[in-house]
C-alpha cells in the first residue's frame, strides 16, 4: 500500500492545440499545426484542432470538472499564436485576456496553474519567415514571447515549463516529419534541437525576473553536450556560439518528466547506441497507441535522473494511456485498464519517493479526451470522456478513481 507525502500535488494535463479549438477566433494567428493538419494525409481522417474540445469557450465548465475531481494543479499550455499572431511584433490583447481569465478561474477553484510556454504550436509566420526553430532568431522570438506572457501572468503563476518534450518536436517535426512542421531533414533537426535549448535558456532568467529528454538534460544541467554524442554527429553537430552553453544551463527549480513507455536501445559497434527499438516483449500489455504498459520504467527513469543530475525537484508532468473507451448503456464510461494503469504507475512513483527522489507532484495525461496530433481524435487519453458532436463531458471510472486517490491523499492507493 502506498503513501504519498501530504502536500503531493495531484494534477491533470492538457495542451492548447489539443483542446482549445477557436483556432480562428479573437485574433489568433495560424500555427504550424493548423497548416500541418490542413495538408491532406498528415493527420488521420483529416482531423484538425479547429474545434477540438472547444475549451476556449468551455473553460469554466472544464475548471468546474477539475474541481469536482479534486485536482490540486492543472498543467496547460499557452498558444503562442494567440498572444503574437505573427510570432513577434504585434501583441493580441484578447489572447492574453483568455489565459488571464483561465488562471483566475483556476485560482478561484484552488487549483495551481502549471504553464507550458511551448507545446508545439509555433506561429506559422515564424516558420514561413525564419524557417521556424531552424533559425536562431526563433529562440529570441521565444524569449520575447515568454517575456510578454510572464509579465502579464507572472503575478499569479509560479510554475513555468518552457518546452514540452523537445526531443519529440525536434525529431518528429524535422526528421521523420510525422508532426508539424513535417520536415524530413536530419541535419536541420540537430540545429533545431540547439535552438530549442537556447530558447529555453534565454527564457529561464526572464521567467525568474517576471515571476515569483534525455541528452537534452546534459546541456541544461551539466552545461555541455555529451562528448560521445558530438563524436557520433560529426559535421551534423549543431552550430553553436560562444556563451550558448552558459545560457542553456541556467539553473532550474524543477524538471518535468513525461513518461508513457520504455524504449529499448541496442548497442552498435564501439558501444555506440544503434537505435531505439520499440520491441514488443511477449506477454506485455499495450495501449491503443501501441505503447507498452511498463510501470517499472517510471521508477527506473526517476531514480536514474536523480542519480545522474540531482535536480532539486521533479514533477511527472504527463503520464497516462489511450484505450478504446465507449459510453455504456448505463451512461458511464468504464475504463478498467486505465484505472489499473494509473494505479500501477502511481505505485512506482511512490516507490521512487521512498527511495529518495524529490518527486513533488503528478499530472495525468489527460484531463479529457482530445486531439492526439497525427492520430486526430481516434485516441482517447482522458479521465473525462468527450462526446465530440455534443461536446458533452462524462467523467470516466478512472476519473472517479483518480478523485478518490486524491481525496485519500496521504492515504492508501
Ligand atoms: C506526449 C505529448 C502530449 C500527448 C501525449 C499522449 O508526447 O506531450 O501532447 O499527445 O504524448
Amino acid at each position: 500500500m502506498a503513501q504519498f507525502p501530504e502536500n503531493f500535488l495531484w494534477g491533470v494535463a492538457t495542451a492548447s492545440y489539443q483542446i482549445e479549438g477557436a483556432a480562428t477566433e479573437d485574433g489568433r494567428g495560424e500555427s504550424i499545426w493548423d497548416r500541418f493538419c490542413a495538408t491532406p494525409g498528415n493527420v488521420l481522417n483529416g482531423d484538425t484542432g479547429l474545434v477540438a474540445c472547444d475549451h476556449y469557450h468551455r473553460y469554466r465548465e472544464d475548471v468546474a470538472l477539475m474541481r469536482e475531481l479534486g485536482v490540486k494543479a492543472y498543467r496547460f499550455s499557452i498558444a503562442w499564436p494567440r498572444i503574437l499572431p505573427d510570432g513577434r511584433g504585434q501583441v493580441n490583447p484578447a489572447g492574453l485576456d483568455f489565459y488571464d481569465r483561465l488562471i483566475d478561474a483556476l485560482l478561484d477553484a484552488g487549483i495551481e496553474p502549471f504553464v507550458t510556454l511551448y507545446h508545439w504550436d509555433l506561429p506559422q509566420a515564424l516558420q514561413d519567415e525564419l524557417g521556424g526553430w531552424g533559425s536562431r532568431e526563433t529562440s529570441y522570438a521565444f524569449a520575447n514571447y515568454t517575456d510578454i506572457v510572464s509579465r502579464r501572468l507572472g503575478n499569479r503563476v509560479q510554475k513555468w515549463i518552457t518546452l514540452n518534450e523537445p526531443y519529440v518536436s525536434t525529431f518528429m517535426g524535422h526528421e521523420t516529419g510525422v508532426m508539424a512542421p513535417g520536415l524530413k531533414d536530419p541535419r536541420l533537426a540537430w540545429q533545431v534541437s540547439h535552438h530549442l535549448l537556447l530558447g529555453h535558456g534565454l527564457a529561464v532568467p526572464i521567467l525568474r525576473a517576471n515571476s515569483g529528454p534525455p541528452w537534452f538534460l546534459d546541456p541544461v544541467f551539466k552545461g555541455s553536450y555529451p562528448s560521445d554524442l558530438l563524436t557520433l554527429l560529426g559535421d551534423m553537430a549543431p552550430k553553436t556560439e560562444a556563451g550558448d552553453a552558459g545560457i542553456i544551463a541556467a539553473p532550474l527549480d524543477f524538471l518535468g518528466v513525461n513518461n508513457y513507455y520504455r524504449s529499448i536501445i541496442s548497442q552498435g559497434p564501439g558501444g555506440i547506441p544503434d537505435g531505439i527499438k520499440q520491441i514488443r516483449p511477449e506477454g506485455a500489455e499495450f495501449t491503443e497507441m501501441g505503447w507498452e504498459v511498463y510501470p517499472r520504467g517510471l521508477y527506473d527513469l526517476l531514480t536514474r535522473l536523480h542519480q545522474d543530475y540531482s535536480i532539486p525537484q521533479y514533477f511527472i508532468t504527463e503520464n497516462g494511456a489511450a484505450f478504446n473507451d465507449t459510453v455504456s448503456e448505463d451512461g458511464h464510461v468504464h475504463d478498467p485498464r486505465r484505472v489499473q494503469y494509473l494505479h500501477d504507475y502511481l505505485l512506482q512513483a511512490q516507490a521512487a519517493i521512498v527511495d529518495g527522489v524529490p518527486l513533488a507532484g503528478y499530472f495525468v495525461w489527460s484531463l479529457m479526451d482530445n486531439f492526439e496530433w497525427a492520430f486526430g481524435y481516434t485516441k482517447r487519453f482522458g479521465i473525462v470522456y468527450v462526446d465530440y458532436p455534443t461536446q458533452r463531458r462524462i467523467i470516466k471510472d478512472s476519473g472517479y478513481g483518480y478523485r478518490d486517490t486524491i481525496a485519500a491523499n496521504g492515504g492508501n492507493l
